[in-house]
């Protein structure tokens, strides 16, 4: 086991990059695994740890860009983040939110918004909220062969138009209209679809209902997949957590005990220390010592 490698020992194949046609094709089997990512470094974590799917969402209004919902967020800054998520090469298919009012306005503005989210941002596929009102609007983005994830839902551009962060699809008359929204979101090629903030038997009978693989967030363990936001993942995100959301590390606490501890040490002057430090060759210094 120790031994010298041998020479002809065959490497171990690269992952395969996952694209489009994989995550359709993976309905019915393993569950999917799509997490946020903003950056370079948290695309890097996110991709070693194996995800499926890398969503760059425009919950970076929140939690990198420090707004108090998504609605802010434009265009310009969702290809700027995606294209530092692209720099990395990520195995992961590279998802990214069509943000406010980049398709709202019909379906040319669309194209042009996630064609520059392709072209610039380096995005594999484009997410957009949304039910039957947005069929104009995924026509167009497949007809430039920009594919669509659908999301509906809790849909947070919506923020003001549902009166605040509500679950959706409570009562009979919103689950008819959920389900008619994602079996026409279907039809029309999306090739998988969010559901956020639905209740689980909801989630649970719509997956059984389309084609293509549901991603829940909020949404019970009867989809096929589901999602977080990396920062409520890592425990990163100071404030009141949703209820759907798992913190599996509080890096942000381990983060300021590490910034306090280093605080200290500078105003004890216990850092840094000669480990830290660059020293002159000996002979420069004894001149330096000399001449003072
Ligand atoms: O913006 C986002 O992070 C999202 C996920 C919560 C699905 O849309």
């Amino acid at each position: 086991m120790y031994g010298p490698q041998q020479e002809s020992a065959p490497r171990p194949a690269a992952p395969k990059k996952i694209t489009v046609p994989n995550v359709v094709s993976s309905k019915g089997q393993q569950p999917l695994v799509m997490l946020t990512a903003y950056d370079a470094s948290s695309a890097r974590i996110v991709d070693q740890a194996g995800v499926d799917l890398i969503l760059v969402g425009d919950s970076l209004g929140m939690v990198v860009l420090g707004y108090e919902d998504t609605l802010k967020v434009t265009l310009d800054d969702m290809i700027r983040h995606s294209a530092a998520v692209r720099r990395t090469g990520p195995r992961a298919l590279l998802v990214v939110d069509m943000p406010y009012l980049s398709y709202h306005t019909g379906a040319r503005d669309a194209v042009l918004a996630g064609g520059r989210l392709v072209r610039e941002g380096g995005a594999e596929a484009v997410k957009l909220e949304g039910g039957r009102k947005r069929l104009p609007v995924i026509s167009a983005l497949l007809d430039a062969e920009i594919p669509v994830m659908g999301h509906l839902g809790l849909t947070p551009q919506s923020l003001n138009a549902m009166g605040g962060y509500r679950v959706q699809g409570r009562a009979m008359a919103e689950i008819d209209t959920l389900v008619a929204d994602a079996r026409a979101l279907c039809d029309a090629g999306i090739f998988a679809l969010v559901l956020e903030g639905v209740p689980s038997d909801v989630a649970a009978m719509i997956s059984s209902q389309v084609s293509v693989p549901t991603i829940g967030i909020g949404a019970g363990v009867g989809c096929d997949g589901q999602v977080l936001v990396y920062h409520d993942l890592l425990g990163l995100f100071d404030g009141p957590a949703p209820k759907f959301v798992k913190t599996y590390a509080t890096l942000g606490k381990q983060a300021v005990a590490a910034v306090s501890a280093f605080a200290e040490e500078v105003r004890a002057r216990a850092f840094p220390t000669p480990k830290q430090s660059y020293r002159l060759p000996r002979d420069v210094g004894d001149a330096l010592a000399r001449r003072n």
